[in-house]
């Protein structure tokens, strides 16, 4: 579907949710376009992009509405490497810990890398004169979600200060191709460094704000509560989800899988969000008395994860390789999914956990 590879772990067909296999990420900083996971809240609109229209407004003083054309004739364009990931991503480590109900059990692969092409929202914003007052940039998509009740179209919005940095794109291409209609087409934002919620797809409004987006997808949900705190979907609740906390999984070899006992070579990726990056990642295979530490692999950009390596010893019988990543703020992984779980299971960033088996 989509043109998706055919052994994508599909959470559901409608609206489209789907994730590769680990190992289709693997050995590649630039995630493949049909290896890249896809995060849908409703059905992917049908849009032709001749008639496509882009609306800015809100706290400014000239609204604009701009075509697709007119956005890359009337600002730079400009490309950048950046790696989105879903804010459910490893949420099946959060379930098996505790049910989650409504929410697919996304595995580790909710998050993939892509240079994306387009003009700077920094450029539109100093174009349309944002006023005094401002502090939050909304952007909507034309995708209608009935997980809002009543339905609505999916948006969100970051802190003016965030829209204005130089990485933040209206990006029409992906991998040096147009846009596919599952990733947005004809027009995204990417929000390099913050949850992937927030790089709304098929946008066609963005709005100048003196306050926080109100839409369901930031105001209800895509939030941090407690542990024991019932999901109400009250706008408001717990924290609001933005930049990534440091993240870091297992790509190869599968889990679960045999090889002789003796060195095994262990791959994966890691990343971190906000401005900071990965600066080392750990490797123990037993149990976390020892640790080792990984190859790291190409920092494409500062909003780019990082792949690694590192060969361990792999004892006979069963064995759980752990592995860990530090950020340039010197933040470490929590330790287990016990310690981060939450109702609506998002930010699992407990160590990376592979079993294999020693033969
Ligand atoms: N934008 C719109 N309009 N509708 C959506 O459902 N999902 C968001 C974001 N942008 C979404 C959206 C979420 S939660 C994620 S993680 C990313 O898109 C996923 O982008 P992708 O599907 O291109 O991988």
């Amino acid at each position: 579907m989509y043109g998706k590879r055919t052994d994508m772990t599909v959470h559901s067909e409608l609206p489209y949710n789907a994730e590769p296999p680990r190992g289709a990420l693997a050995g590649t900083t630039l995630t493949p376009v049909d290896a890249f996971y896809c995060r849908n809240h409703g059905p992917v609109p049908e849009a032709d992009g001749s008639d496509w229209r882009l609306r800015v407004g809100g706290l400014v003083t000239t609204p604009l509405t701009l075509s697709p054309a007119e956005l890359a004739a009337r600002f730079e364009v400009c490309s950048e490497t950046a790696t989105l990931q879903c804010a459910g991503n490893r949420r099946a480590g959060l379930v098996a810990v505790r049910d989650i109900p409504g929410e697919a059990p996304w595995g580790p692969t909710a998050t993939a890398t892509a240079v994306w092409t387009g003009v700077r929202l920094a450029d539109v914003l100093a174009a349309v004169g944002v006023v005094e007052g401002a502090s939050d940039v909304e952007f909507v998509g034309t995708d209608v979600s009935d997980a809002a009740d009543p339905p609505q179209e999916f948006g969100g919005s970051v802190p003016l200060r965030k829209a204005r940095m130089p990485e933040v794109l209206l990006a029409w291409a992906m991998n040096g191709e147009p846009l596919t209609p599952v990733h947005g087409a004809p027009l995204r934002v990417v929000v390099p460094g913050y949850i992937g919620a927030r790089s709304v797809k098929w946008v066609d409004r963005i709005e100048v704000r003196d306050r926080p987006s109100a839409n369901f997808f930031q105001a209800s949900t895509y939030r941090l509560l407690p542990p024991d705190a019932p999901v109400t979907g009250t706008p408001g609740e717990g924290v609001e989800l933005g930049l990534v906390a440091v993240n870091a999984d297992f790509l190869l070899p599968d889990d679960g899988s045999s090889h002789p006992a003796g060195p095994v070579t262990v791959a994966g990726y890691a990343f971190a969000g906000g401005d900071r990056t990965v600066v080392r990642v750990d490797v123990s295979a037993d149990g976390g008395a020892t640790w080792s530490q990984a190859d790291l692999g190409e920092q494409a950009s500062t909003w780019a994860w990082r792949h690694w390596s590192a060969t361990v010893e792999l004892p006979r019988g069963e064995t759980e390789v752990l592995a860990r990543a530090w950020d340039s703020s010197a933040a470490l992984q929590p330790e287990r999914p016990e310690h981060v779980w939450n109702p609506k299971g998002y930010v699992n960033n407990s160590w990376a956990r592979l079993r294999l088996h020693g033969a």
